[in-house]
């Protein structure tokens, strides 16, 4: 075990809980999936004076983004207190760049909302100095008191954020040069798999542990064996989303789909229609 990772566990230690604790709630399908995460966005921002949401990106959050604005539209709330930071970028890649995370995040959320553009934070991908980048992100939202709630998607290599495996899980905002398997997965976005960039920056794993609840959303049968993975896998830097699974708060959401491989005693199937409430 490494210094940081005993650091880390030692840290984590006070919780205690076992794996039979872990907390997943799985169901029929990915949108009703989705539809409970965008629930749980909503109660955070309702029950917080100046909540604080830490965002992610990826096909898998597309329609949370979408019913989250159709709630918003069926129960308006103030977001003028609201306060988000997105987990990662593609360093390279300028904020209009059609592949860029500040490109989907104004596509699928914030030009739809009426948030103060001051109140949007994301990491640089263009900062002249990425270093002092890093370190002002993550000293930001230590500023706000921390994150409320953390949204999460995983990576088949059980990246979060673009915590690679190995990363370590004392980590900050820091650089990371991209896997070969991200760079295969996430190529499919880009028209020519050259233009994939090959590093990013990211929120630490300490960063996100921090959050005070997280939702770790899971959805589709090619995710199946990492849902697995991480049910059995210990606490190791091996697979990065493994952090996850002392945090006293932690929520895995997952469909039908990607549970498909879980033992049937780990969870109980959810089923959430679009009128319901968590
Ligand atoms: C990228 C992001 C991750 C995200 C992952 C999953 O690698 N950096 O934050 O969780 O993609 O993406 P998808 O939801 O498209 O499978």
């Amino acid at each position: 075990m490494t210094a940081a990772l005993a650091s880390f566990c030692a840290i984590m230690q006070r919780y205690q809980p076992t794996q039979t604790q872990l907390m997943y709630k799985v169901f029929e399908t990915a949108d009703a999936a989705a539809y409970y995460t965008a629930q749980r966005m909503l109660k955070t921002i309702q029950a917080m004076p100046e909540p604080v949401l830490g965002l992610a990106t990826g096909s898998t959050m597309e329609p949370v983004y979408a019913h989250f604005l159709q709630l918003l539209q069926r129960d308006p709330v103030d977001l003028s207190q609201l306060t988000t930071f997105n987990l990662d970028e593609y360093l390279g890649l300028s904020v209009t760049h059609a592949q860029s995370y500040h490109y989907y995040m104004q596509q699928h959320l914030f030009s739809k909302l009426a948030l103060p553009q001051e109140n949007i934070h994301l990491p640089g991908g263009v900062a002249s100095d990425a270093e002092a980048a890093c370190q002002a992100y993550s000293a930001a939202i230590q500023a706000l008191g921390g994150l409320d709630l953390q949204l999460l998607g995983i990576g088949s290599n059980g990246h979060i954020g673009f915590n690679e495996p190995q990363t370590s899980f004392a980590s900050r905002t820091h650089v990371v040069e991209l896997s070969e398997q991200t760079r295969i997965d996430n190529g499919r976005f880009f028209a020519d798999q050259s233009e994939m960039p090959t590093h990013a920056i990211t929120l630490g794993i300490q960063d996100i542990v921090e959050a005070k609840e997280v939702v770790l959303m899971i959805t589709g049968r090619h995710k199946a064996d990492i849902v697995a993975q991480l049910y059995h896998s210990p606490i190791d830097e091996a697979l990065p989303a493994s952090a996850l699974k002392q945090h006293p708060h932690l929520t895995i959401v997952l469909d039908r789909e990607a549970a498909a491989l879980l033992p049937s005693q780990a969870f109980a199937v959810s089923s959430l229609s679009s009128a319901q409430a968590v």
